[in-house]
């Protein structure tokens, strides 16, 4: 199937994890893809394997001027149809424990970047005639998690956020839809030991973690004209975690 030939579509967060699966399954698709991250080693790496069909660049989601940069590169391969705020940080630490620091690193991250990911996207996805954004939210920004008030709070924003995104860009035929990953087999969960993420699991009705190229799949189904009456919705893919 080759959905996204004649596609540009830019990662935020891609060197690695989900995002780097999706900058994968896109190439293979025909895309060509823009991958931004801040480990720049991992990113041109992938960059390299996957081929010309891919650039990476160093991309801060919370740098104005990054955003810019990661932009030209796409506009390099002849504009943008899709843009996937994908960078994420999940530092949990429980209301006692979280510092102003710990709280303002998630913000800007999580919530700021998708605020400057999606503002910058959006004139150039415009000029294409329109596109479509897919926000990495998480089951936590549907409902809540113990011990995590940061990653917590900007993971509702992401989702308010794309809905008042998606009202606001469906006259330029830009759909915003948010994803809500549960437990994924990715670098992220390395903070708890693999004991701890397998019993945590145990809780779920499906009972496994979830991966990365599962994630992967619903994003490119979101990215993709197969998805073109979608906006504004909030799609779980958590083993049943919401349930
Ligand atoms: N893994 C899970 O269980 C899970 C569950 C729900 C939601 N999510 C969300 O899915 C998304 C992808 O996570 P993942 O599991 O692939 O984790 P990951 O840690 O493997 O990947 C996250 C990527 O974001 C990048 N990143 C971090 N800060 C950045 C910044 N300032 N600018 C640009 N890139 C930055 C990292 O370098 C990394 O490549 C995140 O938004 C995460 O919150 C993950």
């Amino acid at each position: 199937m080759m959905r996204f030939q004649g596609k540009v579509v830019l990662v935020s967060g891609g060197a690695r994890g989900m995002g780097a699966v999706e900058a994968r399954l896109l190439a293979a698709e025909g895309a060509r893809v823009v991958v931004g991250d801040i480990l720049e080693a991992e990113g041109a790496q992938l960059a390299a394997q996957i081929g010309p069909a891919c650039a990476f660049v160093r991309l801060d989601v919370g740098e104005s001027a990054d955003w810019a940069r990661a932009i030209a590169a796409a506009q390099a391969f002849g504009g943008l149809d899709g843009l996937v705020n994908n960078a994420g940080i999940y530092q949990p630490a429980t209301l006692a424990d979280a510092d102003l620091a710990n709280w303002e690193r998630h913000l800007r991250v999580n919530q700021t970047g998708v605020f400057l990911g999606t503002k910058s996207a959006a004139p150039v996805l415009k000029a294409r005639g329109g596109g479509s954004i897919v926000n990495l939210s998480s089951t936590v920004g549907l409902r809540s998690a113990p011990n995590a008030i940061a990653y917590t709070a900007t993971k509702w924003a992401v989702r308010g956020m794309s809905k008042a995104a998606a009202l606001e860009l469906a006259k330029d035929n830009i759909r915003v839809n948010s994803v809500h990953p549960g437990p994924i087999d990715t670098e992220m969960l390395s903070i708890r030991s693999r004991e701890e993420n397998l019993r945590r699991v145990q809780q779920l009705p499906l009972q496994r973690l979830g991966r990365a190229d599962e994630v992967a799949r619903l994003v490119l189904y979101l990215l993709s004209d197969d998805a073109a009456y979608i906006t504004g919705a909030e799609m779980a893919i958590d083993g049943g975690a919401s349930l």
